[in-house]
């Protein structure tokens, strides 16, 4: 029987890469998105058109998932969003959009989807951000969310360990997607073009180069099956070609 997996966010960037590895690996992906999949995710597979700040939607899909598969080994919290602007210049909508799409709605993920968990155990994996660690200017709520997604993982994985759910969170760096691109014109570096912004950052990296999407999907299936990442809980995984390592007064 395969192992069914929830990943949100899997329209685009980490999320698209994501459910096509879990795909290959042989798992059913049940996706969820506020925009539709360019192509079907997996063979085998559900997506649910929803927001994932919205509890009613994740009741609906948890009632969905319950009829169809009947359990729950996996749930990847990817979905997010970003707004950058400064601090001051931040609305109230603003600040409580990005707070509900990245951190309320894995709030309302894990306390849906644990029912159909609890039994037989799984991993939850967060996906947070360096910004969680290290910042810049004009993205304080962003910072804010994946700065709470730590601690709401490492909370969980002390509340949900005696059912044998297991909870990390990935820390991405630069990856090349829609929401990277689009927070490059934030103006902390100075460039033209975006193929030039992207050169630039790449540059600024130990490895040389921003990631790919499936480098951040191949960590967070890592941390997802419980073969490969059993002694691990409450943990952070920075995935970010070495840019935390070096110091910015280099
Ligand atoms: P992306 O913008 O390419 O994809 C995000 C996906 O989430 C989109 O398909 C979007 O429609 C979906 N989404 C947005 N709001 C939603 C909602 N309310 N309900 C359901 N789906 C929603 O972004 P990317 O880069 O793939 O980001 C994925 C995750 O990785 C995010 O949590 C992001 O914060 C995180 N991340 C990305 C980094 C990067 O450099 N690209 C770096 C660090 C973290």
């Amino acid at each position: 029987m395969s192992k069914v997996a929830v990943i949100t966010g899997v329209a685009s960037g980490i999320g698209k890469a994501t459910a096509e590895l879990f795909g290959k690996q042989g798992w059913q992906v049940i996706g969820i998105d506020v925009s539709e999949p360019a192509e079907s995710l997996t063979e085998r597979g559900d997506f649910f058109l929803a927001d994932v700040s919205d509890s009613e939607a994740w009741e609906k899909i948890v009632a969905g998932i319950r009829e169809k598969q009947g359990r729950v080994d996996a749930l990847v919290n990817n979905a997010g969003v970003q707004v950058c602007k400064p601090f001051v210049e931040t609305t109230p909508q603003e600040w409580n959009r990005v707070m509900g799409v990245n951190l309320t709605s894995v709030y309302l993920a894990v306390r849906n989807v644990y029912p159909l968990m609890e039994k037989a155990g799984g991993a939850i994996v967060n996906v947070s951000s360096v910004h969680a660690i290290a910042t810049s200017a004009n993205i304080a709520a962003y910072a804010a969310s994946k700065g709470g997604l730590l601690a709401l993982t490492r909370a969980l994985a002390i509340e949900l360990g005696p059912s044998r759910i297991r909870v990390n969170a990935v820390l991405p760096g630069a990856v090349d997607t829609p929401m990277l691109q689009t927070g490059l014109t934030r103006g902390h570096l100075a460039g033209e073009n975006l193929s030039e912004l992207v050169e630039q950052l790449g540059s600024k990296h130990v490895i040389g180069r921003i990631g790919l999407p499936v480098e951040i999907a191949e960590a967070i299936y890592f941390l997802a099956d419980g073969d490969r990442s059993s002694f691990m809980t409450g943990q952070s995984l920075v995935v970010d070609g070495g840019a935390t390592a070096r110091l910015s007064t280099e």
